[in-house]
Formats: structure tokens, sequence, C-alpha cells
């Protein structure tokens, strides 16, 4: 079966931020959740919402469970709708089901109040902050991207990752200084 791409004349939205193709880090469990409830088996139609302040992997997220093979064999149709802040919600939802006759709808919003009016079953979701671990390596990712980190450089590196209190979008944005500067680590 196809995807299918709407297209109801939308203005273009403007996304502040860019998704990344690449695999992304650490994102299995909250993935694997929300898998289970987009495939249980209830009947009713139902809206899983993922909230949550700018650049905290909502959108990420949802990409990677959109093409998830448990997803892409579940559903006949699948279909990826962006938005911008703008748009009324409602209206966009009636669009959806009007084009689209599947029962699952995975949303992601900064505002939690949305997320509460659009609730059906489910609990809206708000993705965790990244441990030190995982911001340490998509800092690391980024910065070296298939180099490794020199000994010297971990323990300033590991602070600095730190310094990004586990929202992805500010390790991204500095792994991607970082990337561009290499020399900044040492002098730090
Ligand atoms: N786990 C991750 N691994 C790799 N990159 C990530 C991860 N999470 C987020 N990113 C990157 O961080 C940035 C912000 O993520 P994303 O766009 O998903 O945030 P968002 O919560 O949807 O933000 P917004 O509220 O602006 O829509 C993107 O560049 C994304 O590619
Ligand atoms: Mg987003």
């Amino acid at each position: 079966m196809e995807d299918v791409n709407i297209d109801e004349n939308a203005p273009t939205p403007t996304p502040t931020t860019q998704v990344t193709e690449e695999e992304p880090v650490g994102l299995e469990d909250d993935a694997d959740k929300i898998i289970k409830l987009l495939t249980r088996g209830i009947r009713e139609r139902d809206i899983v919402s993922i909230f949550g302040i700018p650049g905290l992997e909502k959108t990420t997220l949802a990409k990677k469970i959109f093409k998830d093979s448990s997803i892409v064999s579940h559903f006949d149709v699948r279909a990826w709708v962006t938005i911008s802040q703008s748009y009324d919600v409602r209206e966009l939802l009636r669009i959806i089901y009007k084009q689209v006759t599947g029962n699952r709808i995975m949303l992601t919003t900064r505002l939690k109040h949305v997320a509460m009016e659009v609730k059906n079953c489910t609990n809206p979701y708000s993705p965790r902050f990244l441990t030190r671990e995982a911001s340490w390596k998509l800092l690391q990712e980024k910065a070296f991207q298939k180099e490794t980190c020199p000994p010297e450089l971990q323990d300033v590196g590991v602070q600095i990752a730190e310094y990004c209190k586990g929202l992805p979008l500010t390790v991204v944005l500095i792994g991607g200084i970082l990337a561009k500067r290499k020399e900044c680590l040492r002098v730090v």
C-alpha cells in the first residue's frame, strides 16, 4: 500500500528544526512504547500525542515510529502531515479523517493543552530528556562524525554534553559547531 501525501493548500510549513535522516540516538524505548500504543487492538479511533518543549525530539521520534517496519506492515495507509503553528487543529483532523480512513493518529505539538484537547483513549506522551550517556554519544556523533573522540578531549567533551541538559536540539547544534571548529575543543 502507498503512503498518502496530504496537501490541502495549507501554507508552506516552516518547521523550526530539521530532522536528521541519520538513525537517531537512544529513542528505542520511547519508540517501542508508542508503537505498542498505536498497534494495540482497541477499536476506537485514537490519537497518540507527543508533546514537549522545542527540540525535545518529538518529530524525530514520530518519524522513527512512522518508518518502523512494524508500523509499515500494521497499517494499510500512512500519511505524514506538517502544519504551521497558526493552523487550526480541528480543521487539520477533519482533513485527515476525510482523506485517510485509518484509525490511529500520531500528533506532535509543543503545547500540552493541544495534546489534551485531542486526547481520545491514550494519554499524551512527552519524550524524556537525553541521559548523560546518550547526550555524550550524540555530541560525539555530531562533532566527530565517523572519527572517534581523541582521549585528551573526552573530559571536556563530557562536560559540554552535560551543559546541554539533555535537550537533543542543543546537543545537535553544539555538535555541529564543534564539527566545524574542532580546535575549539582543544582550546577550552
Ligand atoms: N535522538 C536523537 N538523535 C539524533 N538527533 C536527534 C535526536 N533527537 C533530536 N535530534 C535532532 O535534534 C533536533 C531537534 O529535534 P526535533 O526536530 O525532533 O525536535 P521537536 O521536539 O520536534 O522540536 P519542535 O518543537 O521545534 O518541532 C533535530 O535536528 C533532530 O534531528
Ligand atoms: Mg517537531
